[in-house]
């Protein structure tokens, strides 16, 4: 049976360290991070993210501030409301909440976010310095699976890693990160021959493909570390629903060193993650360094 990473305790220690910081940032400084998140309609799902996000951001002792705008909003008003935020000095980072109605072209409106104030990650400019390197605002979800990769190995240099699924959310930026600490990288994906055998190479695989346990335990080189991005609903064999991620964990857990479960695995870091990186936003939008 493998170690299976605890992604609660994980986050619990983030969001205390973001806590931390926030009090220092106070206390010396006499500012407090500012977070506003955007959420357009009615969508259950993003109802409950945007709460846990509000509760979490005043908790660690930032300022929440919640934009609800109708399902019929427009493109023009929604970018007006981004530009009134980009132009707040209280606001320190923007979120807009995905996914958002037809009518709204996603990717412009990311567009006109401040890349300075992007705490998600997604504007293309912070795509791209993070694509070369540079210091960038990097998306919450690979930021969180990376901090546990790390935090579980140490030094990752020399790695085999595969990530599969390619989104822009989660799949290209999760390569670049495993990139930058010198893994050896292999992005899977619906068109890969023998996805089976490329996962057996890996020494790391992130599942983040979006199919309820895809990845069988036999996939699994014996001792690799496997982290599941995948949050999915199914039916339980009783009939109720359950989450399970887009790994089998009852498999995997025999082959992998050690393993994220689902729930309580990646879900808790992309909250964490957020609250870090509009610490990490404020602080260069002061040209202060990050306090310890
Ligand atoms: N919808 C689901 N997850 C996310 C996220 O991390 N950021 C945004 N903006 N929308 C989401």
């Amino acid at each position: 049976m493998s170690n299976v990473i605890d992604g609660k305790a994980f986050a619990a220690n983030v969001r205390s360290d973001v806590a931390r910081k926030v009090s220092t940032l106070k206390q010396d400084h006499n500012i407090t991070p500012g977070l506003a998140v955007v959420l357009v309609g009615e969508d259950p799902a993003s109802q409950v993210y945007v709460r846990n996000k509000g509760k979490q951001t005043i908790e660690c002792g930032m300022e929440s501030m919640e934009h609800k705008l109708p399902d019929t909003t427009t493109q023009a008003e929604l970018v007006a409301l981004v530009e009134k935020l980009n132009a707040d000095p209280s606001v320190n980072g923007i979120l807009v909440q995905l996914p958002l109605p037809d009518q709204i072209d996603a990717d412009a409106v990311i567009g006109t976010i401040d890349p300075d104030k992007d705490v998600d990650g997604f504007h293309v400019i912070n795509v791209g310095r993070l694509a070369i390197g540079e210091k960038s605002m990097v998306p919450c979800t690979p930021l969180g699976c990376i901090m546990m990769l790390k935090d579980h190995h140490g030094d990752l240099s020399g790695k085999n890693a595969v990530v599969v699924g390619r989104s822009n959310i989660v799949g290209k930026p999760m390569a670049a990160l495993l990139l930058a600490e010198n893994c050896t990288v292999t992005i899977a994906h619906s068109r890969t021959a023998d996805l089976p055998a490329v996962c057996r190479a890996a020494d790391i695989i992130v599942a983040a493909v979006g199919r309820p346990e895809m990845v069988l335990g036999d996939w699994i080189k014996p001792g690799a570390t496997v982290i599941d991005v995948g949050i999915n609903r199914i039916e339980g064999e009783n009939g109720k629903s359950k989450l399970v991620g887009d790994v089998n964990f009852a498999e995997a857990a025999e082959h992998a060193g050690a393993i994220t479960p689902v729930p309580g695995g990646v879900g808790p870091m992309t909250i964490a993650c957020l609250l870090a990186n509009t610490v990490t936003a404020t602080c260069r939008q002061h040209g202060i360094s990050e306090p310890d």
